[in-house]
């Protein structure tokens, strides 16, 4: 049997207050309506169509995988004219429809299956996906006559008996394909001049459709996201769930509260992470690292044993098992660090490769640098990979001191075993095994600082 799905996100959202359109706002990295996508993909349906206003390429942008139809609602006249803009791609096919709003990121694919069995092992033609909800809220109300669902009251028609109504509809449905003609008989609502795709619900009941209304989440998950509150608290619930998962398979949070670990993020077991760190995009830790407080980690692949000391930023790189890297260091797109590398107190690092073993403890910029292993780049190391047009690369074979405060001037080589003398620019290839050194030879002039304070006291005893 085939599963069709819709995903409405051609609202205003006026409600956030942004330039942004609503369902392109994010969580966790990641922006609302491709929550629900990829919720929605889990269940494999034969076709996903999201509706769209007419000029949201971003959102068609956003979500420019294969498979996704999208539908153009044409003016923003209701949930139910949504519908129909989609019931259009739907043409002449039958089988079971899925409904979401695109502005309810936190639902599972587990939850959305529990609704389509319910909805086949009842046979009913209108499905809603219910949840309860204590205080003051905007949900649609359901009303039921004895156990019946009778209707959806959206909170603006609620009166005062219906506002008191705990069971509130989350803007999930499945319905039959052949409930979908049900939709050219919703009225404009006289009060918002809107179709509720609400009122479909009524108009099934008395038409005689089976209909049911099942509460199978809860308000974390089928919360929808109409205000800036809402999304934080979203990234909230969605912080503990993923937090969660990490408890269950082994990882230690020192502070759970202030993690943030994005919803494709692995990592391995005995992995202790410290408060304040933000793990980003498609990153992948290893077993048994340890990751101590304020640092972030985008897109990257830390290896097993890995020790992230404080205050460090790590951008689509790689750290191999073993090394250290931090405090206060900054590894930018396209590093590797090797097995038990070692990278230290202030180290900016760019686009290089540091081979295993190597140490670059203190203080250092090694930009376009290929660096071989068991290398040790002193205090205050410099890589010149710039001269105002072009990047040139610095290349430091195996085994290398490079002494502290050392400027290599690219393009440059230092061959395999070499020293650089300490306070060097190395402008020329260093050949392997030798000891570079550039500087000025020290001159001391003796006595020179004694002959100058006795001058400085004579004109002091002056006045
Ligand atoms: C809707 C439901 C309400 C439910 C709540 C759950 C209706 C009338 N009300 O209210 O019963 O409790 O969701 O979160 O359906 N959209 C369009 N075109 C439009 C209007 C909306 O595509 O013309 C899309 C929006 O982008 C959004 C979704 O439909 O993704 C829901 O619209 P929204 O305005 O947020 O409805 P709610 O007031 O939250
Ligand atoms: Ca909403």
């Amino acid at each position: 049997m085939s599963l069709f799905t819709v995903i409405l996100a051609a609202g205003l959202g006026t409600r956030m207050k942004s330039d942004t359109p609503k369902v392109l706002h994010t969580i966790n990295g990641k922006a609302i309506i491709r929550h629900v996508v990829d919720a929605v993909r889990a269940l494999k349906p034969n076709k996903i169509v999201v509706v769209v206003s007419p000029g949201s390429h971003s959102i068609q942008d956003a979500l420019n995988d294969d498979g996704i139809t999208f539908a153009i609602q044409r003016e923003p006249k209701g949930t139910a004219d949504a519908l129909r803009a989609a019931a259009q791609k739907l043409a002449g096919k039958t089988g079971t429809v899925l409904v979401l709003s695109g502005d309810t990121p936190l639902v599972n694919s587990s939850t959305l299956q529990r609704l389509i069995t319910t909805h086949k092992r009842k046979k009913e033609a209108l499905s809603i996906l219910s949840f309860t909800v204590e205080g003051d809220h905007a949900y649609g109300r359901i009303v039921r006559n004895g156990q019946q669902v009778a209707a959806i009251i959206e909170a603006g028609d609620a009166d005062h008996q219906q506002q008191q109504i705990k069971e509130v509809n989350s803007g999930i449905y499945v319905m039959e394909s052949t409930a979908l003609k049900l939709l050219r008989k919703i009225p404009i609502n006289p009060l918002k001049g809107e179709y509720y795709l609400t009122d479909i619900v009524g108009i099934a009941v008395r038409k005689g459709f089976r209909v049911g209304s099942h509460i199978l989440g809860d308000e974390t998950e089928l919360t929808g996201i109409n205000t800036r509150r809402d999304l934080c608290m979203a990234g909230l619930y969605l912080r503990d769930r993923i937090v969660s998962k990490w408890f269950e398979k082994g990882v230690s949070f020192v502070d759970a509260k202030t993690v943030f670990i994005d919803p494709d993020v692995e990592i391995g077991r005995d992995t202790i992470i410290y408060p304040n760190v933000i793990i980003e995009g498609k990153s992948a830790i290893g077993k048994g690292c340890v990751i101590y407080p304020n640092t972030r980690i985008i897109d990257s692949t830390v290896g097993n044993g890995v020790t992230i000391k404080d205050s460090t930023v790590i951008e689509s790189s790689i750290i191999k098992d073993a090394a250290s890297v931090g405090p206060f260091a900054h590894l930018r797109p396209y590093s590797a660090i090797g097995v038990s590398a070692k990278i230290g107190n202030f180290v900016e690092i760019k686009k290089s490769v540091i081979g295993n073993g190597s140490k670059a403890s203190h203080l250092s910029y090694l930009g376009d640098a290929e660096i071989g292993g068991n290398v040790n780049i002193g205090a205050g190391t410099i890589t010149c990979n710039y001269d105002g047009v072009n990047k040139s690369k610095t290349v430091i074979e195996d085994g290398c001191f490079i002494g502290s405060d050392t400027q290599l001037v690219a393009p440059v080589k230092v061959g395999k075993g070499a020293y650089v003398g300490a306070g060097s620019t190395i402008t020329k290839d260093v050949p392997p095994f030798a000891l570079a050194v550039s500087r000025t030879p020290q001159r001391n002039f003796d006595g020179w600082a004694a002959g100058r304070a006795r001058k400085k006291n004579r004109n002091s005893s002056k006045g």
